[in-house]
């Protein structure tokens, strides 16, 4: 695996920008792991930083002279801001702070490692690291959402123990775990070559030409995955139920209304699919007969004959030699503990259970909170927007499907 990596890193051009974040000090040892494996490193760091971390400790580990300001004469006469911009093969920015995303995403040129971004055509990683209450504050939520849509990649953050004493999402992604997404990152994603299939939003079963049975469904967490899958690689065919949402770039879309052509949807594509997601909220039942006309309303009651839909998830759990499967579970009560019978009953190899309902995130808005079980684990990925938490299911679901790839060879 080391040797993979140096090869991976040798002689790659990497900025890697410092703001200000007790987590600074654990740069040192980023760099350190960086340089040792042959990349170029220019450390940028923004004001607040040095107060962490001193500039002379990582010119040390970098073996380069660290930039700092903007308008600094003898730094810019060796080489520009805008040639610096235009070196980097990589921007990684750790820790990244929630004034510095703040300013990224508001386009602000207003010190060097900023503008540096913006001038730059390199791809941009950020590593978040701050105070759980302030990562979940949603004023960074928002600018996280709005660096993702640009294409800006989030590594992290981790959840954990943090300098404040505190408990909860914030925590900087550790050095070596940074290390290794730089790595996977020069070796064009880690899903490069996977196909993967996955459902979206919500299905419509006719009653009559006019009326449906529907769901509250908006697709947006599906659209997140298949957006997440394409940046590490992944060739994506996304099945979409009736979803007012623009197709992610580089997505293949398919549209369906009824449970029963999602299903067939699923059936044409499935047996080139690597991985499969069922995010869907496919319908349970469909009326047994949809009126060729519109029903009047002559009676005082009425009643409408349910017939069971397939369950799409499960039938492609059973194939043999089927892909890797993952499913979601919605529930308005103890969401693991019916997510766990849900992951035995169906045979997927993991589950996203979500909390849905009136003070809950999932259906209908922007921000969810999930916890993924698989056989003898499980992970909290606790409230974010739903980029963000696509980007995190995403890197899980990479990791188990190499794990059991992995193991399946040898
Ligand atoms: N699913 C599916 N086909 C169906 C129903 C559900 O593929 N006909 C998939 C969904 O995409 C999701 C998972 O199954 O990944 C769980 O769906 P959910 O509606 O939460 O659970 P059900 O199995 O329908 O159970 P219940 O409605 O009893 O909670």
């Amino acid at each position: 695996m080391q040797s993979d990596e140096n090869r991976a890193l040798a002689g790659r051009r990497i900025l890697l920008g410092v703001t200000g974040g007790i987590a600074a000090y654990k740069t040192v040892e980023l760099v350190r792991l960086l340089v040792k494996s042959g990349a170029e490193v220019q450390v940028v760091m923004s004001g607040g930083a040095s107060q962490f971390v001193t500039p002379m400790t990582l010119q040390a580990v970098s073996g380069r002279p660290v930039r700092q300001a903007l308008f600094d004469e003898a730094h810019e006469a060796a080489m520009g801001h805008i040639e610096l911009a235009r070196w980097a093969e990589l921007i990684l920015v750790a820790p990244a702070s929630a004034s510095f995303m703040a300013r990224l995403a508001n386009g602000f040129a207003d010190n060097l490692l900023s503008t540096l971004c913006l001038a730059s055509a390199a791809p941009l990683c950020l590593a978040p690291a701050m105070n759980q209450q302030m990562w979940q504050n949603p004023a960074t939520q928002e600018n996280a959402s709005r660096l993702l849509r640009r294409g800006v990649q989030l590594w992290g953050p981790a959840s954990g123990d943090q300098a404040c004493g505190e408990v909860g999402p914030g925590r900087m992604v550790e050095p070596e775990a940074l290390f290794q997404q730089a790595c996977r990152h020069f070796t064009s994603g880690v899903l490069a070559g996977v196909r993967v299939l996955l459902t979206a939003g919500p299905t419509r079963e006719p009653i009559d030409p006019v009326r449906f049975i529907g769901n509250r469904s908006s697709g947006k967490m599906g659209f997140a995955l298949a957006r997440a899958f394409v940046a590490l690689g992944a060739h994506v065919e996304l099945v979409a139920g009736p979803v007012v949402l623009v197709t992610p770039p580089g997505v293949e879309r398919v549209d369906v209304e009824t449970a029963r052509e999602m299903e067939q949807a699923v059936l044409d594509r499935v047996a080139s699919c690597d991985i499969f997601v069922g995010c869907a909220a496919v319908a349970d039942y469909r009326p047994e007969v949809a009126a060729d006309q519109k029903i009047k309303k002559d009676n005082e009651q009425m009643a409408i004959q349910l017939v069971r839909n397939n369950d799409i998830l499960a039938a492609v759990a059973a194939m043999p030699e089927g892909p890797f499967t993952v499913g979601f579970a919605a529930e308005t009560q103890s969401p693991e503990h019916y997510a766990e019978k849900k992951r035995l009953a169906k045979k997927v190899d993991m589950i996203a259970a979500n909390l849905v309902g009136a003070q809950s995130g999932g259906f209908e808005r922007d921000e969810n909170a999930l916890t993924l079980l698989w056989a003898g684990g499980q992970a909290v990925l606790p409230m974010a927007d739903k980029g963000v938490l696509a980007q995190q299911l995403v890197t899980l679901i990479a990791e188990h499907y190499e794990n059991r790839h992995t193991t399946k060879d040898t």
